[in-house]
């Protein structure tokens, strides 16, 4: 067994103490209640870098605070960008939720179930991200020094937005100067199958809010008589989308292309089956834009979903009222082209066109990101998959992934370079939703990866500077 086998199957354990350590900091970014721990999870990260004896420092934002770290550069190799992010979502759950839709083990207490760590934040992105910092340790342990230099970039607003991020992007872009990026943020294409991701889609997020009366009112009395804004809303979304899965915004697909024919072609390769997909999710049916396959609709099509709905009673039992406003969350996912910007302008004109009399709307863009491919034919690309067929066992396929990380397109802007995103999470891990996990399992093989990585990286000579 070679000394960097040997280090990770020893100290293998302590990682997954420190994953722990991290997953306990309820670093949450969503609600603005939780900045102090939100500096404490970036102090922990940059206490783990001057471990390993990397020049580290807590950079403050407008948000919440950057951890930034990097080894010494290493003349003729490439330099490479490590992203990830140490905020996490909420981990509400509703109180009439039954026993089974809840969190079977405190959200903020890691606890080891079936192979797995069940906490929040254990796959999005905490447990993905440390296996980069795992593995820099463990290579600079067995080596005495890194094979590449790594910068790493650790932020705490992925999830809201990373408004200071692009700040910080915009007037530090030297610091940050790099051959390329890489990212371990997205999924596996299921268990045993490991993946790159080639393309994200993006994201145009909103919030709508309807008024109407002064006050909320007897439905009984005045009833029929005035515009509800729960029915006003209801209304306004449905119109937003039609029984074929098509945007209804005027304009919306201007800037959609097709998905090319070969990639098609690819996932129909891949060992996707439909009747497990329901089962997993529950559900009795798919649906979706006519004309497309689930796996096109969730990669590469845009879409239309509502997030959040607030309005009226929602208490136990009947109360008779007309209420005074009515909100809702929701966004559009955007595929590379479409301008986030642009889809927000022609959604307000949409709005005012179809909201219906006696109400006023209000809407608040809440954030958005266009979505983003990566080129899968670059030196760096074939490198990332011989890392992950020796971490894995097994060589990676090529899949797009839905959801968004809207830095990507930020790197390729300012810094000019493309991202390897190396997803070591499973599609069951449910980010975002309760009993969010990591398989362990994964989280080693991740780390095993990732070693390797910084040697196949460190085999690509970088263009001249
Ligand atoms: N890690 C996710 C992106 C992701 C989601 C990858 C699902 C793989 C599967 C990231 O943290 C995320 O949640 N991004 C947000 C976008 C952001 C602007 C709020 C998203 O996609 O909703
Ligand atoms: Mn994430
Ligand atoms: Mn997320």
């Amino acid at each position: 067994m070679s000394n960097l086998e040997a280090y990770l199957d020893q100290h293998g354990p302590r990682f997954e103490e420190e994953l722990c350590q991290l997953l306990r900091i309820p670093s949450i970014s969503t609600d603005g209640q939780h900045t102090a721990e939100l500096g404490q999870a970036c102090d922990w990260l940059v206490d783990q870098f001057r471990q390993l004896g990397l020049q580290a420092e807590r950079i403050e934002t407008e948000g919440p605070p950057l951890a930034f770290a990097q080894s010494p550069p290493v003349p003729g190799k490439p330099i490479v960008l490590v992203y990830g992010h140490y905020d996490v979502q909420p981990a509400d759950f509703r109180e009439d939720d039954p026993p089974d839709k809840r969190w079977q083990s405190p959200p903020f207490q890691p606890t080891r179930r079936n192979g797995n760590i069940y906490s929040r934040g254990a796959t999005d992105d905490k447990g993905q991200m440390l296996t980069h910092i795992k593995s820099a340790e463990a290579v600079l342990r067995t080596e005495g020094r890194l094979p590449v230099q790594l910068k790493f970039l650790i932020e705490g607003e992925e999830e809201v937005g990373s408004h200071a991020l692009h700040a910080f992007l915009q007037r530090h872009a030297d610091r940050l100067a790099c051959d390329v990026a890489v990212i371990s943020d997205t999924s596996q294409f299921a268990p045993g199958q490991p993946a790159i991701t080639c393309g994200l889609r993006g994201i145009a997020y909103f919030e709508l809010e309807v008024r109407g009366p002064n006050r909320d009112l007897h439905s009984g009395s005045f009833g029929g008589s005035l515009t509800n804004p729960a029915n006003a809303l209801c209304r306004i979304l449905t119109a937003l989308v039609d029984d074929q899965g098509r945007i209804q915004v005027p304009g919306f697909y201007e800037d959609v292309q097709p998905i090319p024919a070969d990639e098609l072609r690819q996932w129909l390769e891949l060992d996707f089956d439909e009747s497990r997909y329901l089962q997993q999710l529950g559900v009795t049916a798919l649906a979706g834009e006519a004309g497309y396959g689930t796996l096109a609709r969730r990669w590469a099509r845009p879409t239309f979903d509502v997030s959040g709905l607030t309005s009226g009673y929602q208490q136990a039992g009947a109360k008779t009222v007309i209420p005074a406003w009515a909100r809702a969350k929701f966004s559009f996912r955007l595929v590379p082209r479409q301008d986030p910007a642009a889809i927000a302008a022609r959604l307000r004109e949409y709005l005012a066109a179809v909201c219906p009399p006696g109400v006023t709307i209000e809407l608040t863009d809440l954030h958005g990101a266009p979505g983003v491919m990566v080129p899968p034919d670059s030196p760096y690309m074939a490198a990332a998959a011989r890392a992950i067929e020796r971490g894995f066992g097994r060589a990676p396929v090529w899949i797009r992934e839905g959801g968004s990380i809207p830095v990507v397109t930020a790197f390729r802007q300012r810094l000019k370079v493309d991202t390897l995103l190396l997803g070591w999470g499973q599609e069951d891990d449910n980010p975002h939703g309760p009993n969010e996990k990591f398989s362990l399992a994964d989280f080693h093989r991740g780390i095993r990866a990732s070693a390797y990585l910084w040697h196949e990286l460190s085999a690509v000579v970088p263009p001249a500077a």
